[in-house]
Parts: C-alpha cells; sequence; structure tokens
C-alpha cells in the first residue's frame, strides 16, 4: 500500500489528530513527485539486508545512517522535541526517513502554501528536498522508529520560516519554476 497524504484542515486541535479535510482532500504521489518529495515502499523487517535499501543508498549515496526510536518513555524532553520537529523549517539538505515502526506524519507545503500531512507507516521512506518547508509530528499512536540517511557528514540543523534568502530556498523555489515553466516554454 502507498502512503496516503491530504490537505490539512484548519484546526488548531492536538497536531496528533488526522487533520483532515471534510470532505477528505488526497493529494497523489504524483503530486508530492512535482513538489520533489520522493517516496518508496519497503519491507522494514529486512532492513539490515534489503538489496532495494542499500540500491537506493548507493544511488543516492547515503553513507551515513542512524536509527531513532521515538515515543514518551524513550525521549527525555518528548513534548519539546515534538514542538520544535513541529516548527516550520527547512534543512539545507534532504531529509531522508525510513519508518521501520510505528508511524508519524511529514506535513509539506504545496506550491500555494498549503499544508499537505503525510502519512508515514512501516516501509514507507521518503526524502524531503533540500529548501521546502516541511514539519514532523508524531500521530496518536506515539511511537515510530525511524531510519535517519544522510549523504555525508550528517547536518541536522533546522532553520525555522521565514527562509526566503537562504540558498537551499532559493534553490528549491528555481527547481519548482522550472518544473512548471518547462511545458509553457514548449508551447
Ligand atoms: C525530524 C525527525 C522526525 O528530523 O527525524 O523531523
Ligand atoms: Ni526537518
Amino acid at each position: 500500500m502507498a502512503i496516503e497524504a491530504w490537505f490539512m484542515d484548519e484546526s488548531k486541535e492536538d497536531q496528533r489528530l488526522p487533520h483532515r479535510r471534510n470532505p477528505n482532500e488526497p493529494v497523489s504521489l504524483e503530486h508530492l513527485a512535482e513538489l520533489g518529495v520522493l517516496y518508496w515502499h519497503l519491507n522494514p523487517e529486512d532492513y539490515e539486508n534489503d538489496e532495494e535499501l542499500k540500491k537506493i543508498r548507493e544511488a543516492r549515496g547515503y553513507n551515513y545512517m542512524d536509527l531513532l526510536d521515538l515515543c514518551p518513555e524513550k525521549v527525555a524532553n518528548y513534548e519539546e522535541k515534538l514542538r520544535n520537529f513541529y516548527t516550520e523549517h527547512i534543512h539545507a539538505d534532504e531529509e531522508i526517513r525510513y519508518c521501520l515502526e510505528g508511524s508519524g506524519y511529514f506535513d509539506v507545503r504545496d506550491k500555494d502554501d498549503r499544508w499537505i500531512r503525510i502519512w508515514i507507516k512501516g516501509g514507507d521512506l521518503i526524502i524531503l528536498p533540500a529548501g521546502i518547508y516541511h514539519r514532523f509530528t508524531l500521530d496518536t499512536s506515539n511511537y515510530v522508529k525511524l531510519m535517519r540517511l544522510f549523504l555525508g557528514e550528517p547536518v541536522w540543523t533546522a532553520y525555522n520560516r521565514p527562509q526566503e534568502d537562504h540558498p537551499a530556498r532559493k534553490e528549491y523555489i528555481k527547481s519548482l519554476t522550472e518544473k512548471v515553466g518547462m511545458p509553457l516554454a514548449a508551447h
């Protein structure tokens, strides 16, 4: 099963709730790909020997890997961490997360600045491009085990919005404009 994504409602209720609109407004993988968000579904039980994961890591140069277990019992300052993850930000590099167990939400902004909520579960690997505004939260299950991948020495620095002058943001906006501009230019 592919991941599910939808446009979020405006409610300020608990961030761990689904926040679907009524009626639900689903977002396709193609739409996510237009924003530069990439997705694979892999076998999370076999992550240590998975050839598919190995291939992705080799193709994209992801030499660094670590595991993150997030739940109130295992993380000091759980609530504070959650708040930080949920503060809208960008990174200078891709954010690559592979969900091994549990579940959570990655929210990304679309071209019109609307929030899209992406529900990741065991086996979902997603790549957020450098410069995309995003945030993360656990859902009501309050548990997720994530693999973090990185190309080179990991840098987890988050730059909170606004970041319109950040080189990664400018580069991202340029790549979006080029994608949208292409079919127009062909006419
Ligand atoms: C983050 C955590 C969830 O970077 O890995 O947002
Ligand atoms: Ni992030």
